[in-house]
């Protein structure tokens, strides 16, 4: 399984999260009206238009057990192929969750499941730690590593205060961080075609 999460990460800002929420973009023409009168620069640049854009990724060359990191919205997202082992690893774990049927961590409400995904095979995430914004790494089961129970079945692992996710980033309890991963909207343009930042067919 690749684990390379190359982009830098920013510190995390509880008010970045709120790109799945309906207020979010209310609130950020009303910010920008009242800094900037004038109307002809209300305007999106090219370039905020660019950061914002929704991302289409190509999974048809992504194999069982591998995954890439693209990046949305200056953040990094994962795109993982789960493999039918790993599927299999997220049944029987919801005692040790803080949120197994994620009613209170962010998704796509076709994503509110125990995969957390709209193909129970790909799952995607903001590669961003839930507690203070450090980037996990992935962590395969069985798989040593600090801070990891020697039964580790699988998922992420965040060095910076030790918090834990499963391959569905659901946070296991006695953690630091609060909510499982976030899950951004997305959806599939064909059977190949991964489209990131934008809800739409499944
Ligand atoms: S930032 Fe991940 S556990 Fe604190």
């Amino acid at each position: 399984m690749s684990t390379a999460l190359p982009l830098p990460v920013p510190p995390h800002d509880p008010e970045r999260r709120a790109w799945l929420l309906a207020t979010g973009a209310a609130g950020g023409v009303a910010a920008l009206g009242t800094a900037v009168p004038l109307v002809s620069t209300l305007a999106p640049s090219e370039r905020a238009k660019a950061l914002g854009a929704a991302v289409e990724v190509d999974i048809g060359d992504l194999a069982p057990g591998s995954s890439k990191t693209v990046e949305w919205r200056g953040q990094p997202v994962w795109v993982m192929h789960r493999t039918a082992a790993m599927l299999a690893a997220l049944q029987g774990q919801d005692a040790g969750l803080v949120d197994p049927l994620s009613r209170r961590s962010l998704q796509p409400a076709g994503a509110t499941n125990p995969t957390r995904s709209l193909r129970p095979e790909i799952f995607v995430a903001v590669g961003i730690c839930t507690h203070l914004g450090c980037s996990p790494t992935a962590v395969a089961a069985g798989g040593s590593h600090p801070g990891l129970p020697d039964d580790w079945s699988g998922g992420f692992f965040c060095p910076c205060h030790g918090s834990t996710f499963d391959g569905a980033g659901r946070v296991h309890r006695n953690k630091p961080a609060p909510t499982n991963l976030d899950v951004p909207p997305h959806h599939y343009a064909s059977a190949t075609r991964l489209v990131i930042g934008e809800d739409g067919g499944a």
